[in-house]
């Protein structure tokens, strides 16, 4: 993004967005959300507003591989980053693990809040791999990264809201996709001993 001349008064700017593997440059008001920049000006409209202040995930998308409530971020803050959406979670026809569970295990009814759970869990899992604890964890202490188990994963979705109260089924897709992510990883790791 292209520094403001001192002394005048910006509202816009010119950024580019990395969503999903392809460059978008595009002006956009400095009070745009990430979220509307997506929707509204990419068409990706796959991220959902449910509440767009912050309170049920719907909106979640991953910026740099971290979780992100893309209703709090401001565009201008996205600029440059890695930015990927539901849309861009799957390997061409191949549906990622997680998409997969879900669709399994029937981790859904309307389906409002699902993109962001999947883009949620997927985070989770990889936060989870990497031993981050959550609030859940017992021992926050411990070498071996704590067993995927419901708590941990309830607590950790906790920011995810649905409305239609799928969270046993959400809660099970998980799992499995954790299950079946880390069976890979590990398949990947020995081939490569
Ligand atoms: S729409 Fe962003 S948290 Fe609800
Ligand atoms: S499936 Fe309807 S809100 Fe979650």
């Amino acid at each position: 993004m292209a520094p403001p001349t001192p002394g005048a008064t910006t509202t816009s700017s010119g950024i580019t967005l990395n969503v999903n593997g392809e460059k978008h440059t595009l002006p956009v008001d400095h009070r745009t959300t990430l979220l509307d920049a997506l929707r509204e000006r990419l068409d990706l409209t796959g991220t959902k507003k449910g509440c767009d202040q912050g309170q049920c995930g719907a909106c979640t998308v991953l910026v740099d591989g971290r979780r992100s409530l893309s209703c709090l971020q401001l565009a201008v803050a996205a600029d440059g980053r890695e930015i990927t959406t539901i849309e861009g979670v799957a390997d061409g026809d191949r549906l990622h693990p997680v998409q997969q569970a879900f669709l399994d295990l029937d981790g859904y009814q309307c389906g409002y809040c699902t993109p962001g759970q999947i883009c949620s869990a997927i985070a989770v899992i990889e936060e989870h791999a990497a031993g981050w604890p959550s609030a859940a964890t017992a021992d926050v202490g411990a070498e071996a990264a704590p067993p995927l188990d419901p708590d941990e994963i309830r607590e950790r979705m906790s920011g995810n809201l649905c409305r239609c109260g799928a969270y046993v089924s959400i809660v099970r897709a998980v799992a499995r996709a954790a299950e079946e992510m880390q069976a890979d990883d590990a398949a990947v790791k020995e081939a490569a001993a």
